[in-house]
């Protein structure tokens, strides 16, 4: 809002008559024609999005997404709206450097440059910012702009309006080169230095908003920062900042909003912020700020939202607060709160975000809070008992509401259903049970329902077919029994039923669940044979079936779902030999990265929080819980016979292989020396004779092997991995191994002269066979929520820019 205020200042005298300057022109199609080249590969129509209207022929004041000054004597072009140029561009990343903007900078008369959400890439060039001596807001979000910020910026002294926020700008960097493509993940790595934000940014003292959010800076706050005399907000979230946060900042005396979260500050949070008279917004969260929390924050009167979370503070209940303020947003997440839910709360009768998760809160949710008709209530990670109370549900406001992981029991009131704007719904990991109410399913606008880990039961469900929305389902560990459900919206990304009662045999209606990528329905009791029709549900990344009373053959077209990076199977009655066509499985020949499309629909990350690893006591195994970066295939512990398929040795995205007590025969194929990602390779419990591959010290990446009880002989392989393979269980009962892993000379070798130096070698993985596969219960942390506050879809930037276009 303040961007707008701010254009209709500098547009007030805006009329269209004369024509603009030649030169001027020039330029503006310089930079069509050099866009237009730089994008050609891609059909340039979309492309030019809003360009359409720039040609030689017509008065450049005239064309879309410029404006020129009215002053009779000299018409010049004052504005450039040249934000989301390619925003109608293909799902295809269109590459284009901060090359095309020359011919910008020639147009010395520009008071306003939105350059914002181009992806342009490259550093600025040095001098540009020189012509552009009159520019007072200039918008170069959302691009990816690396390298220094030019200092020819910091002349700029009628700058009011900077973002330069979602780049990758950094500091001067000394010594050290870094790859900028890494930094985003380099980012948690304490020793990692981005360079210091400039000290002479305190040279633009004109300006009333700035942001250099979402880049690599590091070091402190620049104490310059100082001379901004008129900033109004300042937003820094999303870097790499250190040291204390400046006292100086509370002699800022028009600020508005100080938002510093997500970096790695230090120390207390300075008494002087108490000064900032016209403070509504103090943003703090995700830093190792330390110290009691200060009770005067709730004396500023104009603050609204107030986000503490997730940094060292204190709150000290013995402190009694009175607040002065009325506040919409509230994150106190990781703060230490004791007791009860802090009844000055109830005072604040504005609030649409509050969070408290992650505490020591105990007692039961009160009906003050239920009746205060909260927009976002997150609760999770707390002691809190009793039952939810009905009235949550009679709000509309209710858009988020996370108690997972408390002590709450009793059942879901009949009338969740009248919460109709809920998105999420997260009750994960309490003791709530009975069935699913029926109204559940008039919440239309359901996201994500996670109900895991409690004692849920019923067999029948409410029908979630009208949830249009709803792609996150997780009723895993419950008390659910009958047939498998499968009345779920088309939208479905992730469907969790495992560890319930479920039986009967897997329904052919999963296959209208078209963009299911997670299927798990481990630890029940599906019967029937594993139907070729899951092959049609070619979106599935996992198909997690573990532990259930499936029989007959392994169907071949499982091979044609190419999307798929873990299988598991273990734990069933299948017969039949392993289909060699399971050699094609893309998903686990293709180095697995990342789950696609997951993610990308909201921005929460995805923790599937028991993973439990194959190899319980290895370091390597424990120290991954990130499941995408998982391949798996588990077909163990069924009667599969036969040989095993040669062609598995093509699955080169595999970490873990799991065919162990089956009744497999023949020989351990050559090529598995091939399986070059693999971690875990078990072999264990079938009747493979002849000898282990010398191949097998190829794989560098092999922590665990196991061939014990099989009816293998000859001499272990060495080298590389195998080396340390040396637990005599992985061995135990076959037909005549030896080798120096398990201490026994092979006939045709003279014995090793003096003591083995195994002994001395660290890494001693001990095999136990306890734990099969995975358990992907899984939830959702609400990261997205601490950062927006009220859950809301985020316009697409367009809209908003072209909103605010058409008032200007
Ligand atoms: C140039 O654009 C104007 C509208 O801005 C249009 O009327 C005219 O036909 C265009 N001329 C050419 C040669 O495309
Ligand atoms: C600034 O403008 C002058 C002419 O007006 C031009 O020669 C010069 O190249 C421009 N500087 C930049 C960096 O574009
Ligand atoms: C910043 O301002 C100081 C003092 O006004 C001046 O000495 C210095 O040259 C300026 N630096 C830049 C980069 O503008
Ligand atoms: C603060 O804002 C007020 C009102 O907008 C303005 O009059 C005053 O000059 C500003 N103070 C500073 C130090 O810029
Ligand atoms: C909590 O605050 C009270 C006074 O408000 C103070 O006496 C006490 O020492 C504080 N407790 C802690 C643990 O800091
Ligand atoms: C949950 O509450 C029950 C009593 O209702 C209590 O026995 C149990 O210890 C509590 N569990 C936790 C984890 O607080
Ligand atoms: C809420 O649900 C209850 C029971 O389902 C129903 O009787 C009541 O009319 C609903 N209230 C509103 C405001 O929709
Ligand atoms: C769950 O609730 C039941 C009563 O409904 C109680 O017997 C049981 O102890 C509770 N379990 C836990 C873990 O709190
Ligand atoms: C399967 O889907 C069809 C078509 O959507 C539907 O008519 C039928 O009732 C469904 N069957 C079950 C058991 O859900
Ligand atoms: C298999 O599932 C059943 C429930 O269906 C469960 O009781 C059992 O513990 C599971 N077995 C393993 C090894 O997890
Ligand atoms: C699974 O279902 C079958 C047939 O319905 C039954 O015979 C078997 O006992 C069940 N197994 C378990 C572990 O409940
Ligand atoms: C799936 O696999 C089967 C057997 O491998 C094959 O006959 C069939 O053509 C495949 N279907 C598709 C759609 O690729």
């Amino acid at each position: 809002m303040a961007k707008l205020s701010l254009l209709l200042g500098i547009l007030i005298f805006f009329t269209p008559s004369l024509c603009c300057p030649e030169e001027q022109k020039q330029s503006l199609l310089q930079f069509k024609a050099s866009v237009a080249k730089a994008t050609s590969s891609s059909s340039s129509e979309t492309l030019l999005f809003g360009l359409e209207s720039w040609n030689a022929s017509s008065d450049c004041c005239n064309w879309d997404r410029v404006l020129c000054s009215s002053r009779l004597e000299s018409r010049t072009v004052v504005a450039l709206y040249l934000d989301s140029l390619f925003a109608m561009q293909s799902l295809e990343p269109v590459v284009v450097t901060s090359i095309i903007l020359t011919p910008l900078f020639l147009i010395r008369s520009l008071m306003l440059l939105d350059l914002s959400s181009n992806h342009i890439q490259g550093e600025l060039p040095g001098n540009g910012f020189a012509n552009l001596s009159k520019l007072v807001y200039l918008d170069m979000m959302q691009n990816d702009f690396s390298g220094s910020i030019p200092s020819q910026l910091f002349h700029l002294r009628y700058l009011q309006y900077l973002d330069m926020s979602s780049n990758s700008f950094h500091g001067i960097l000394s010594g050290e080169v870094v790859s900028l493509q890494n930094l985003r993940v380099l980012k948690l790595d304490g020793n990692f230095i981005g360079g210091n934000i400039p000290k002479e940014i305190g040279n633009i003292t004109k300006l009333h908003q700035l942001s250099l959010r979402g880049n690599i800076f590091s070091g402190g706050i620049p104490s310059s920062i100082l001379y901004l005399y008129e900033l109004e907000e300042l937003d820094l979230r999303d870097n790499l900042l250190s040291k204390e946060i400046p006292i100086s900042l509370g002699d800022l005396s028009n600020m508005t909003s100080l938002a510093l979260s997500n970096n790695k500050l230090i120390g207390r949070i300075p008494s002087s912020i108490q000064k900032l008279a016209k403070l509504e917004t103090l943003r703090l969260e995700n830093n190792l700020l330390t110290g009691e929390i200060p009770s005067w924050l709730f004396n500023i009167r104009s603050l609204k939202n107030l986000f503490l979370g997730a940094n060292n503070l204190i709150w000290n209940s013995s402190t009694r607060i009175v607040p002065k303020c009325m506040l919409s947003q509230l994150s106190l997440k990781s703060c230490g709160l004791a007791g009860e839910i802090p009844d000055w709360i109830s005072s604040q009768k504005t609030m649409e975000f509050l969070d408290l998760s992650e505490n020591e809160i105990e007692g039961v949710l009160p009906q003050w809070l239920a009746e205060m008709e909260v927009g976002s209530i997150i609760l999770s990670d707390n002691s809190l008992t009793g039952s939810l109370p009905p009235r949550f549900f009679d709000s509309l406001d209710l858009s988020v509401l996370s108690l997972s992981r408390n002590n709450f029991s009793g059942e879901l009131p009949d009338n969740v259903g009248n919460a109709t704007n809920l998105m999420i719904l997260m009750l994960a990991g309490n003791n709530f049970s009975g069935k699913v109410p029926e109204s559940i399913s008039q919440i239309y606008r359901l996201l994500l329902l996670d109900l895991s880990r409690n004692r849920f039961s019923g067999d029948t469900f409410p029908d979630l077919n009208s949830n249009i929305l709803l792609g996150y389902i997780d009723f895993s560990s419950n008390e659910f029994s009958g047939d498998i459900p499968t009345k779920f919206s088309q939208e479905t990304r992730i469907l969790a039923l495992g560890r319930n009662k479920f039986s009967g045999s897997l329904p052919r209606n999963l296959t209208y669940l078209s963009q299911l990528e997670h299927l798990d329905i481990h630890d029940n009791n599906i019967t029937g044979e594993l139907p070729e029709f899951i092959s049609q549900i070619s979106s599935l990344q996992i198909l997690n079936l573990r532990n259930n009373s499936l029989k007959g053959p392994l169907p071949e077209s499982i091979s044609n779902l190419s999307n798929l990076q873990i299988l598991d199977l273990s734990s069933n009655y299948l017969v039949g030999e392993i289909p060699a066509k399971y050699g094609n499985l893309l998903g686990m020949i293709q180095t697995p990265n990342t789950f696609s499309s997951v993610s990308g629909l909201f921005t929460f990350s995805i923790e599937f929080n028991d993973l439990i690893v194959n190899w319980k006591k290895s370091k390597q195994g424990l120290s991954s819980h990130r499941l995408q970066l998982y391949s798996l295939l588990d077909l163990s512990m069924n009667q599969l016979f036969g040989e095993i398929p040669a062609s598995l040795g093509t699955l080169k995205g595999l970490k873990i292989l799991n065919i162990s007590h089956n009744n497999l025969a023949g020989k351990i194929p050559l090529s598995f020396g091939d399986l070059e990602s693999l971690e875990s390779l078990d072999l264990s419990h079938n009747k493979l004779s002849g000898s282990i591959p010398r191949s097998l010290a190829k794989l560098q990446e092999l922590t665990v092997l196991d061939v014990s009880n099989n009816k293998l002989a000859g001499k272990i392989p060495v080298g590389g991995q195998m080396d340390t393979m040396n637990d005599p269980n992985s061995y135990a009962n076959n037909s005549g191994l030896c080798g120096m892993q398990i201490h026994v000379p092979c006939a045709e070798e003279p014995s090793p002269a003096g003591p083995p130096d195994t002994e001395d070698k660290e890494t001693w993985f001990r095999w136990e066979g306890a734990g099969i596969g995975y358990s992907a219960g899984f939830f959702v942390t609400v990261g997205i929520l601490y950062f927006t506050g009220k859950f809301i879809p985020a316009l697409p930037p367009n809209l908003h820019r072209q909103q605010r276009r058409r008032r200007v």
